[in-house]
């Protein structure tokens, strides 16, 4: 039984793969390859693009799509999280692509069921998914990637975005640097800046990412807008330098992002979305026998 839990669970190989059926998938054409085939989202944090994407990738290729209400679950009753995943295995799904705010939980419930298991994100652990599309979009605009520099910007201590691209970035021969305030990052071997201005001039892409307050024990900053004021990736500090900008989303605007490199053409962020359709579609067709 195949599952992706973290990217690690694709070789490199199974990755170009993966990539070259998303690539036939970017038409968004309906198809028959998951007829008959059953896939459960259970998120038990809540989500607009990862969820969403999983399902029309499901739909886009003919699979039944169940997507349990946590909140009208029976989880309210006191049932346990192994005790669900096995009851809802045993209605003979697929695959069930879960959502969890405890790193590590994707891993567990994988000994519980009989299907694969598809992280769709688990505390600050991994978003293999996010990576995926993160790299297929890079590519897609770089062609060749090797040996480019991404500037990883925000709250990277607290991100299972981060974590997913330094493992998967690193293993394609992407330079990561570490960009933020010194709450927001992790202990690394990897290089560390506390300024965008130090870097701006090297690297090629800019990753930003959302300050995770649900999942701060403290409050960092007075507010967004403090944080916003030294990391804000605006059209003022990105002149015309040739760079691109990604966001795995939601972002905070004018704190992450300003409203003029929103929609700046260098801003691949909607792009992201339209890939990562098509990249869990090459997942979903991956892991699931037909
Ligand atoms: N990128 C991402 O995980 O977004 P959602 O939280 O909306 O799913």
């Amino acid at each position: 039984m195949n599952h992706l839990i973290n990217t690690r669970d694709f070789s490199l190989e199974e990755i170009e793969q993966l990539f070259e059926r998303a690539t036939e998938f970017l038409d968004e054409k309906p198809r028959e390859i998951l007829k008959n085939k059953t896939v459960i989202t259970i998120f038990f944090e809540n989500s607009t693009r990862t969820r969403s994407s999983f399902e029309i990738a499901a739909k886009r290729l003919g699979a039944m799509v169940v997507s349990l209400d946590v909140s009208r679950s029976s989880s309210s009753k006191g049932e346990t999280l192994f005790d669900t995943a096995a009851n809802l295995d045993a209605m003979g799904p697929d695959a069930i692509v879960v959502r969890h705010k405890s790193s590590g939980v994707p891993h567990i419930l994988a000994n519980y069921v009989n299907c694969p298991i598809v992280n769709g994100g688990d505390g600050s652990h991994a978003h293999p998914t996010q990576a995926l599309l993160d790299l297929f979009t890079m590519k897609r605009h770089f062609g060749d990637i090797k040996g480019k520099k991404v500037a990883i910007v925000g709250d990277i201590k607290n991100s299972r975005v981060a974590n997913s691209n330094i493992e998967l970035l690193g293993r394609v021969g992407v330079e990561v640097i570490l960009v933020g305030p010194p709450h927001f990052l992790p202990q690394t071997d990897l290089r560390v800046h506390h300024s965008i201005e130090e870097v701006i001039d090297e690297v090629d892409v800019i990753m930003s990412l959302r300050a995770q307050t649900e999942r701060h024990a403290n409050q960092i900053y007075a507010s967004l807008k403090d944080y916003g004021t030294d990391f804000c990736i605006t059209s003022k500090l990105m002149g015309e330098r040739d760079i691109i900008i990604l966001h795995p989303g939601p972002v905070h605007r004018n704190v992450d992002v300003d409203d003029f490199m929103m929609k700046d053409p260098r801003s691949k962020i909607l792009e992201q979305v339209k890939n990562g359709v098509a990249v869990r579609m090459a997942v979903l067709e991956k892991l699931i026998e037909h």
